[in-house]
């Protein structure tokens, strides 16, 4: 699996270690990025030891119960903890994974965590990605028609239903684009992996009538054109989708409309 790198400000120094649970037979090392870039000082990583005979099976169990044992200044999001909000995505252990359905036994030695790479820190595991959901927005993720609407709802074959498995389910947790090294060099103009499986997801949509104005608007040497088929998308992805196949199709459906 492709490890990738760590987040921009980082000249990371060891911060505090918190003391090992007395008694404890089963425990495991946490080693997680700190930073508040309203204190004035510099990222941290700061060690923590939990008993796992008194946690929960998964990273983000883990995490939770750091913030309510042992340190409440630990900042992370987190909501359904079951794979469907897309919040708790960092890097863990080099690689972007949603920590709610990433199992602490799935990793051997140290678990080193990190907010998702390349990307602005709120806090701590806390990226800002305000300018990954404008992108997001920007390709009409919702159903364009033209004709009048119906008197009750748009009809579609379960063939063309079933043309979005694989597509619909993203969670927009942006593992894929914070993995995507053109993303990270580009992620001003090139769109990125999340938002481009996206548009691919309405432009195949038998319902919706603006595939030619989304192929226009997605046609363009950075927003389409800069992914160079790296596929740490694909590799990253926590449920399992293809964006990097969607980018695929969209440039065919692209070079189809000029013969
Ligand atoms: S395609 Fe996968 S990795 Fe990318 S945002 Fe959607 S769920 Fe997350
Ligand atoms: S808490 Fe919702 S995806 Fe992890």
């Amino acid at each position: 699996m492709v490890q990738f790198t760590l987040p921009k400000n980082s000249t990371i120094k060891t911060g505090k270690t918190w003391p090992k649970p007395a008694g404890a037979k089963n425990v495991r090392k946490f080693v997680i990025y700190r930073w508040n870039p309203d204190d004035g000082k510099n990222p941290q990583l700061d060690t923590y030891f939990i008993d796992m005979d008194s946690c929960g099976p998964m990273i983000l169990d883990a995490l939770i119960k750091i913030k309510d044992e042992i340190d409440p200044t630990l900042t992370f999001r987190r909501s359904c903890r079951e794979g469907i909000c897309g919040s708790c995505a960092m890097n863990i252990n080099g690689i972007n994974k949603l920590a709610c359905i990433w199992g602490i036994d799935e990793q051997k030695g140290d678990i080193k965590i990190y907010p998702l790479p390349h990307m602005p820190v709120v806090k701590d595991l806390v990226p800002d990605l305000t300018h990954f959901y404008a992108q997001h927005a920007s390709v009409m993720p919702w159903l364009e028609t033209k004709t009048p609407a119906p008197e009750k709802e748009w009809l579609q074959t379960p063939e063309d239903r079933a043309l979005l498995d694989g597509l619909y389910e993203c969670v927009l947790c942006a593992s894929c684009s914070t993995s995507c090294p053109a993303y990270w060099w580009n992620g001003d103009r090139y769109l990125g992996p999340a938002a481009l499986l996206h548009a691919y997801r309405w432009m195949i949509d038998s319902r919706d009538e603006a595939t030619g104005e989304r192929l226009d608007d997605v046609e363009d040497p950075y927003k389409l054109y800069r992914c160079h088929v790296i596929m740490n998308c694909t590799q990253t992805c926590p449920k399992g989708l293809n964006p990097g196949k969607a980018i695929a199709e969209i440039r065919l459906m692209a070079q189809a409309r000029l013969h």
